[in-house]
């Protein structure tokens, strides 16, 4: 059959990647012609906005999915009206705004920390008195990559972040002290078989992901029942199918949900070259209606974002064990050009491997 992904950008490259062994095809939609899923499936440019793309979308495809929570409500109701769409609709509506994010996690018992909305600069005042300092101030939309965030530490510091902020409707959050970050990476198929895979270990810098590792030592078989318990209530509230993910802050009382993506995750794409079966492979497989992969990790491995820049090709490729994903992207600051993974035998060969290539990744990236 044929897959439609809204969104064609590295997420929707690696889906296509992934489907077409399986026999699938793909189409993608994006505004922006440079699309890095262009370079390896049929791309329709078009606005979100506009259903003349978003009927051809309909048309083509047998599914619908997204790799990019921010299409407008009316376009996913509009396919849903039309066509097969997975994950569903609602997931999307919730996502795509961090307060219906956070009230579904309360509906649904999923511990999260401290949070108020607000609209107007009295109500950011009032917000912050209810969450405490430290917080976080948060555009309720389009906020990725630690975009649309200001961290409020006095309260003088209010009125810096509402000028930063406040044309947008608002979310903040206490600054929550966590020890580290990881996510819970779920496929759920048409049949509600789940697979999970292990949780992630999420080190970021500046807002940005920068690396993740599978098999973390400081993640506990607790931390993995917690996030299990927790993301099953998520995934049969949604009657979920396809990958979800949901970030969790790891404190010192237990996991706190930071936020979901009901969409494959870049803390996931180890799993291309260190799982049985990918991330991107076992969304395909639960929206087309395939059984699921085996989620086990093959090998020890870690994956390093590249960010701004891409790092010595010659140089990484004579490491063994590294596999390079370059997604055909323009280097600017701040942005995800490319990933690395490096697998190894044991412990002890991947530190030996991560040390020769964490320089190369630092001296390309940004910040
Ligand atoms: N309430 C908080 N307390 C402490 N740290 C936070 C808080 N909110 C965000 N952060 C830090 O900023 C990072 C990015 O925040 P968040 O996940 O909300 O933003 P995002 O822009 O959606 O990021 P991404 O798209 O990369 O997931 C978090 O992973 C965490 O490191
Ligand atoms: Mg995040």
């Amino acid at each position: 059959m044929t897959i439609s992904i809204l969104g064609g950008g590295q997420l929707g490259r690696m889906l296509a990647l992934a489907a077409y062994p399986l026999g699938e095809r793909v189409v993608l939609l994006d505004p922006n012609p440079e699309s890095c899923g262009g370079h390896v499936a049929p791309l329709v440019v078009g606005r979100w906005q506009d259903p003349g793309p978003l009927a051809e979308l309909s048309r083509r495809g047998d599914v619908v999915t997204f790799e990019f929570e921010n299409v407008p409500d009316e376009a996913a109701r509009f396919l849903a009206d039309r066509v097969d769409v997975a994950p569903p609709p609602e997931a999307l509506w919730v996502a795509q705004d961090r307060l219906r994010e956070k009230q579904l996690f309360t509906e649904l018992d999923i511990p999260t920390g401290p949070y108020a909305p607000a609209a107007t600069r009295a109500e950011l005042a009032e917000a912050v008195a209810h969450t405490g300092l430290p917080a976080v101030v948060k555009t309720r939309r389009f906020g990725y990559d630690g975009k649309g965030q200001h961290v409020v530490r006095t309260p003088a510091d209010v009125e810096a972040a509402w000028l930063a902020l406040g044309a947008a409707p608002l979310l903040v959050e206490a600054f929550v002290p966590f020890a580290f970050e990881v996510s819970a990476i779920a496929a759920r198929g048409r049949d509600g078989a789940v697979a999970r895979y292990p949780l992630v270990d999420n080190v970021h810098r500046g807002g940005i992901l920068r690396e993740s590792r599978p098999a973390s030592d400081r993640v506990t078989s607790a931390h993995e029942r917690e996030a299990a318990a927790l993301m099953d209530r998520l995934l049969e509230r949604l009657d979920y199918v396809g990958v979800c993910t949901v970030e969790f802050f790891v404190t010192d009382t237990g996991l706190l949900a930071n936020e979901m993506a009901p969409r494959v995750h870049n803390s996931g794409h180890y799993s291309i070259d260190g799982a049985q079966t990918s991330q991107f492979e076992n969304h395909v497989r639960a929206i087309v209606g395939l059984p699921l992969g085996d989620t086990r990790t093959l090998l020890p491995c870690v994956m390093f974002n590249c960010i701004g820049g891409m790092p010595d090709r010659a140089a990484l490729c004579a490491i063994p064990g590294v596999r390079l994903h370059s997604y055909g992207k323009r280097g600017s600051t701040g942005r995800k050009i490319g990933h690395v993974t490096v697998l190894a035998a044991d412990e002890a060969e991947l530190a030996a491997r991560v040390a020769r290539v964490r320089p190369l990744i630092d001296a390309a990236a940004d910040g």
